[in-house]
């Protein structure tokens, strides 16, 4: 790889909003950029300068544990300043709407907005008003793209090429933003996808998402490279969707008994938040066939990509660190490394 990533589009600053913003060129070379990034975070000292001088600060209106754990520590290990807002202890409490609330943060001259949102389209909607870089990190139930990359980099680490392997995607498909970026990141990349649950959960829409259907398991396992779960999301549902949670666990949860009748080279994975006994039985997560831990290890990586994707091009940053020098970069003074 040349290690020198493309210029920014159009107004010298590039979003990332949905993974069809990115097309299958677009998520190849993220993927490539996180296999540098992924090579730094095993030094002793996983911490590069190419982002230095840069601010990214986190906008969480939704509860999250793992993605904005992992864009803070992206960000830290490319050494950008980081920001963080949380919807409960912030003055959108005093009635101050998401506009002002943006613009106040990003008048602190951020460069980079990371959002979740329970609304649908609330990232597409701040980088309309802010002059920051806007990454969705979750909007309801629409998308989740970085989820989606880090879920092809992990099934790309394991299995090798995407292209031609066939993904069983489980559990509650219709309240799911990480199903919907996901099966558009697979199709760019010539994966299959079979959703597999009960009608209540799968989108009114499905017929036009291009990807097979099930609501039998034990159809689809024995065909699947991947076995992706779904956790339940009960603070998304309006109505009582299922019978109960152990009907649900008997028809679609991954027991240990169908992780072991799984291909010995299949994978379940799960994005986490995961609620053992219901989509996933209790064993399942220490098998050797899951892959939950290089999830959430390979999703800084991916991060730290996306960031520098997005911000490491711009004008008016010194140097724009070559990624295959970061190794010696690293151990430079800083004066070497902005070029001056
Ligand atoms: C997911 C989310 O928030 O959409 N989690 C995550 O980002 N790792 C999935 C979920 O909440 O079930």
């Amino acid at each position: 790889m040349s290690g020198r990533i493309a210029e920014p589009a159009g107004d010298g600053r590039r979003h990332l909003l949905s993974i069809g913003d990115l097309g299958g060129e677009g998520i190849r070379e993220i993927l490539r950029l996180a296999d540098s990034f992924a090579e730094v975070n095993t030094r002793a000292i996983p911490k590069v300068p190419a982002l230095r001088g840069r601010t990214v600060a986190s906008l969480f209106f939704e509860d999250s544990t793992r993605t904005r754990l992992s864009f803070e520590t992206a960000a830290k290990r490319l050494s950008a300043d980081t920001a963080t807002f949380s919807a409960g202890s912030s003055s959108l409490s005093k009635g101050e709407s998401l506009r002002d609330t943006a613009q106040t943060v990003t008048a602190m001259g951020v460069d980079c907005v990371v959002v979740r949102h329970r609304s649908a389209g609330v990232a597409v909607q701040l980088s309309r008003w802010l002059d920051a870089a806007v990454i969705n990190a979750g909007d309801g139930r629409h998308e989740h793209p970085t989820q989606a990359l880090l879920d092809c980099y992990t099934i790309r680490q394991r299995l090798g090429d995407i292209a031609g392997r066939h993904v069983a995607i489980v559990g509650d498909i219709a309240h799911s933003r990480v199903a919907r970026s996901l099966v558009a990141a697979l199709q760019l990349l010539d994966g299959g996808v079979t959703l597999v649950a009960p009608a209540t959960l799968l989108p009114p829409a499905v017929d036009g998402w291009g990807v097979g259907v099930s609501s039998r398991i034990d159809d689809v396992l024995p065909r699947a490279d991947v076995v992706y779960l779904l956790r339940l999301q009960r603070e998304r549902q309006e109505r009582a969707l299922l019978p109960s949670l152990r009907e649900f666990h008997e028809r679609f949860g991954l027991s240990a008994e169908r992780a072991r009748s799984l291909a010995d080279h299949a994978i379940v994975m799960h994005p986490g938040p995961m609620n053992r006994g219901v989509e996933i039985g209790s064993e399942v997560p220490e098998m050797a066939c899951t892959t939950i831990s290089e999830q959430v290890a390979n999703g800084v990586s991916v991060r730290m990509a996306v960031l520098f994707w997005l911000l490491g091009a711009q004008p008016g940053i010194a140097s724009t660190p070559d990624v295959e020098a970061a190794p010696a970069a690293e151990q430079a003074p800083a004066a070497e490394v902005a070029g001056g």
